[in-house]
């Protein structure tokens, strides 16, 4: 588990209040659940992944049934190992399936073992290392993506500087990576995932190598994004209050092979602060997620 920030695992760790209600809808069983008021942007069915390692075949998911609500954002919490990278890249077609379906917008990513490029287009990309080239500015950086689609410079350096705008680097368009600290790189990293509007936004482990402070901002900061880009989002996060602190609904992932546990849904008002993460109704969905992981051990 990453440290946590002292208020976090203060949090977590304080007593229910008298009356407190579990706010958490934790279901016990994976059922996929379309939101009724929300058509489903991303959808898997039956999914497996057998990966053929060296030492022999790898169980790495086993019957993944997860619908996605457009505009939803969902996080994946699991231990290391427990299959959240690979179901990422399954769920962006980066990855193929073993067995089963993934679609986006109700078309499969996938045409017979083929990738769907045009379905591919609607994806946007964030990981734990920003990935800038180091010899380009980061204007230069966030507008990569639109030059390898042949959108003209002046096009791209004016939405570059709008991306910085709304991602907090207005005044860093000229500065080299090597000139930012590695929270303002990870927030390049997110303006250039955003740079062509993709209606879905993945990202895994975005804020790990991140100090808890800088964190807590990012994911401040990632919620005004997500309000509005108006984008769905599934965050990949080893952090349980992360993960809680983001979401619509949390996604518990358990190892060999990689199932889904649970999925909660976080019922905190939006926006969300800071001192969400002292309520009751926070500290509860936290603690019963915390409890489900430690019985695994
Ligand atoms: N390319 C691969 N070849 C073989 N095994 C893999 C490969 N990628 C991941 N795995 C295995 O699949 C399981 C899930 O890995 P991963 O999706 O990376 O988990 P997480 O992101 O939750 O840490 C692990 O047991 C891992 O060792
Ligand atoms: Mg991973």
């Amino acid at each position: 588990m990453t440290p946590d920030t002292p208020l976090r695992d203060a949090a977590a760790s304080a007593p229910m209040a008298p009356g407190a209600e579990i706010g958490a809808g934790t279901l016990p069983v994976p059922a996929p659940r379309p939101d009724a008021n929300q058509s489903a942007e991303l959808q898997l069915v039956d999914v497996n992944k057998i990966y053929q390692a060296r030492t022999g075949p790898v169980e790495a998911l086993k019957n993944i049934n997860l619908t996605i609500g457009r505009g939803e954002f969902v996080s994946l919490v699991g231990r290391s190992g427990c299959g959240k990278t690979t179901l990422l890249r399954i769920l962006s077609g980066l990855l193929p399936p073993t067995s089963g379906s993934v679609t986006a917008n109700g078309e499969s990513i996938w045409r017979g073992t083929r990738r769907d490029d045009q379905a591919l287009k609607q994806f946007g990309f964030v990981f734990q290392e920003a990935n800038l080239f180091p010899w380009f500015t980061i204007a230069e950086n966030i507008a990569l993506p639109l030059k390898l689609r042949g959108v003209a410079k002046k096009q791209r350096l004016a939405r570059a500087e709008e991306l910085c705008a709304q991602v907090g680097l207005t005044g860093f368009e000229g500065s080299y990576p090597r000139e930012l600290s590695g929270g303002m790189r990870q927030r390049a990293a997110i303006a250039r995932a955003l740079s062509y509007n993709p209606s879905i936004l993945l990202m895994d482990e975005p804020f790990g190598a991140l100090d808890a402070l800088t964190r807590d901002r990012m994911n401040l900061e990632l919620q005004s994004i997500h309000a509005a880009a108006g984008a769905t989002v599934v965050f990949v996060t080893h952090s349980i209050p992360e993960a809680v602190f983001l979401a619509d609904r949390v996604v518990l992932l358990s190892p060999r092979p990689g199932r889904i546990r649970s999925v909660t849904s976080v019922p905190l008002a939006r926006p969300r602060s800071l001192e969400t993460e002292s309520t009751p109704q926070f500290q509860d969905i936290v603690r019963e997620l915390r409890r489900q992981l430690d019985e695994e051990d």
